[in-house]
């Protein structure tokens, strides 16, 4: 029966504990994230020991919340989907095994999913009648790819960073100016009070000729700004770096992602990771393809983040083509689309 096709979704690849119940793919039934950030934000990022830690006493909870919320029983269940790649080993663990079990002791097929796929999938729950081929570009805390997707497992990656993640860029300036964590929102806040144009920092890799990503040498440019003018003993505008430092960030992800889009000519442009939920590049990249009537979609804010509804969706499509996995599958913190 492919007509009416519950799937439960778990994801914990990093320091959300999330569970959702969809319906034919797109019908999001429930969608539950417990968060973690309180426990991380002291340290300014996620402590992996912790993040299993919690995901092990949030687990159950949030799978139970989410199959009531969904007014669904276990026995109703087609199947049972877990993240398993990429993200962090011992957190992906948890998801996976609990899923496993699940699938296990109910008898109902197992499906792996793969985390930046869930990333790419969120637009079509946002909007549901997405035309491809589209390029994505998925910038997230451990990612920046720039993929040609052309349908269901069919990606070409055009571009990914050769360093840090465009998130984990906001992140480490955020730590660094004593913001906290997670960096992007802090960041994104502060920008709004300050000038993009009042520091000039370096744009990297931004007119070479590829589609590939480098946040370092932007990162170490900021450090050095703050570290030289905290030594000559000037007062910091935390509001024009903040700007500034997020205009280079833009700057690079939206011509990079105007090129790729006028090179394989398609007709819509995607976003997806919690780097999208950043509202000034949404403006300014909207904008710059508007130039050439190419539109820009991204999903709504709670599925730009990290969550398991875009994860039951990815399972849906696999579970049309009878991808189903081993209950012997084990996690893989680098697994590639
Ligand atoms: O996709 P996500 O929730 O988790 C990963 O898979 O990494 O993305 C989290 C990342 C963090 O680095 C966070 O700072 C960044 O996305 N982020 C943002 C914004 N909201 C979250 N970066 C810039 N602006 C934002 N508004
Ligand atoms: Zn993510």
């Amino acid at each position: 029966m492919t007509d009416d096709v519950k799937i439960l979704a778990i994801e914990t690849s990093c320091d959300e504990t999330a569970a959702a119940v969809s319906q034919n793919g797109l019908n999001i039934l429930s969608s539950i994230v417990a968060s973690q950030v309180d426990w991380h934000r002291k340290y300014g990022g996620v402590v992996p020991e912790i993040a299993s830690r919690k995901h092990m006493e949030f687990i159950e909870p949030v799978v139970e919340e989410a199959l009531n919320e969904a007014k669904v029983e276990l026995k109703d269940l087609d199947a049972v989907a877990a993240t398993y790649g990429p993200g962090l080993v011992g957190s992906l663990l948890v998801g996976l095994s609990y899923g496993k079990s699940l699938a296990y002791a109910l008898h109902k097929p197992f499906i792996g999913v793969n985390h930046i796929a869930g990333h790419i999938y969120a637009n079509f729950i946002s909007k549901k009648n997405i035309k491809t081929p589209v390029i994505c570009l998925t910038v997230s805390g451990g990612h920046t790819d720039l993929l040609y997707f052309k349908g269901y497992g069919e990606y070409q990656i055009m571009g990914r960073t050769k360093d840090d993640a465009a998130g984990e860029a906001f992140d480490k300036i955020a730590r660094y100016l004593g913001l906290g964590y997670p960096g992007g929102p802090i960041i994104e806040k502060k920008a709004k009070k300050g000038h993009e144009d009042a520091i000039n920092f370096p744009r990297p890799f931004l007119n070479k000729d590829n589609y590939d990503f480098s946040f370092s040498g932007l990162k170490t440019a900021v450090i050095n700004y703050i570290h030289k003018k905290t030594q000559k003993g000037n007062e910091l505008n935390i509001y024009d770096i903040a700007a500034s430092f997020q205009r280079a960030v833009i700057d690079i992800l939206t011509e990079k992602t105007v090129k790729a889009a006028l090179d394989k000519k398609v007709k819509t442009v995607i976003l997806s990771g919690g780097v999208a939920a950043n509202k000034r590049f949404r403006e300014v990249l909207k904008k710059r393809l508007n130039q050439y009537k190419v539109p820009l979609y991204y999903p709504e804010l709670k599925l730009c983040t990290d969550n398991a509804a875009m994860i039951s969706t990815v399972a849906y499509y696999q579970y049309l083509k009878d991808d189903f996995a081993e209950l012997n599958l084990n996690a893989d913190p680098n697994l590639k689309l």
